[in-house]
């Protein structure tokens, strides 16, 4: 029997991922049907519980459902917990297991795909919200040089910073104002301004020579992407991200790791 997985999101009819997932699984020969399933706002667990009885056997989880997905889990991967937020859901055995992705898919894509090591190097993350906290503390297990959080609000970076304790590299914290005559060697948008077409207050000397700027937000050129290559930065955005975590998903689900470039080369020239 054909098994099931779908996104669940809110809103969910732009995501990517079933193109993805139905390409990861005609690649690797896999007997899978996945789907988009909007959940209404109050009614997430409701929506998985449903796809659970119905057979479904795992789920990847977006906006704004990943810290529910994190509570709703009866275990938890390491990473997950540190992240408090699930963007992958496994049935096993009747029990919901939670994952979370985004970190590993982001470091794969910097290290593998756009070819810049992470080690040594001195990295700025911009933001300190759930998207920031879901790629901390895969990007620390790479032994960059350092990590500064910087956000517009600084306190919340400083609880970002706080909730890193015992790890063998410490994070610093500051606000976007403390970032002046400072640079970094790969620089990450991870708030969410790049959504809302909106710019930072950030020094243009953050970027240092041959700084990788990283933009989480795919499918277009945001103001962030505009400053950094005037600057002189290599640009990315986050697409590659997105293929990367979801062949994390893909693995653990299937037990097999599916080759990301043609999928991304394939989504690129679709116009993704
Ligand atoms: P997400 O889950 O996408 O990270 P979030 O948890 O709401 O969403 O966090 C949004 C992040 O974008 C925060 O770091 C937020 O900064 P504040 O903590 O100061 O709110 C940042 N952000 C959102 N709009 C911003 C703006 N106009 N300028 C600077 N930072 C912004």
């Amino acid at each position: 029997m054909t098994d099931r997985y779908a996104v669940i999101g809110h809103p969910v009819a732009h995501s990517l991922s079933p193109r993805i997932h139905t390409r990861f699984a005609r690649q690797t020969g896999q007997d899978l049907r996945y789907e988009a399933i909007l959940a209404p706002l109050e009614g997430f667990s409701t929506t998985v519980r449903a796809f659970v009885d119905s057979g479904g056997r795992g789920m990847n989880v977006t906006v704004p459902f990943k810290e529910q997905a994190c509570r709703l889990a009866s275990r938890l991967s390491e990473r997950a917990r540190l992240a408090g937020a699930a963007n992958t859901l496994m049935v096993d055995a009747e029990q919901i297991v939670g994952d979370n992705t985004d970190g590993i898919g982001l470091v794969r894509d910097i290290v593998n795909n756009l070819a810049h090591g992470i080690a040594g190097q001195r990295i700025l993350v911009l933001g300190a919200g759930g998207a920031a906290r879901g790629v901390v503390h895969p990007l620390l297990e790479q032994r960059p040089h350092s990590l500064v959080i910087a956000n517009r609000t600084a306190e919340r970076a400083q609880l970002l910073v706080a909730a890193c304790a015992g790890l063998p590299l410490a994070p610093t914290s500051c606000g976007f104002g403390d970032l002046a005559g400072r640079s970094f060697d790969i620089v990450i948008n991870a708030t969410s301004v790049g959504l809302a077409d909106t710019a930072l207050e950030i020094p243009v000397g953050i970027f240092a020579k041959g700084c990788l700027a990283y933009e989480m937000v795919y499918g277009k050129n945001t103001p962030f992407m505009h400053l950094a290559r005037n600057a002189g930065a290599t640009v990315s955005d986050g697409l590659g991200m997105l293929v990367e975590q979801a062949a994390e998903a893909f693995l653990l689900w299937r037990g097999i790791r599916p080759e990301t470039a043609p999928v991304l080369g394939e989504l690129r020239s679709e116009g993704a």
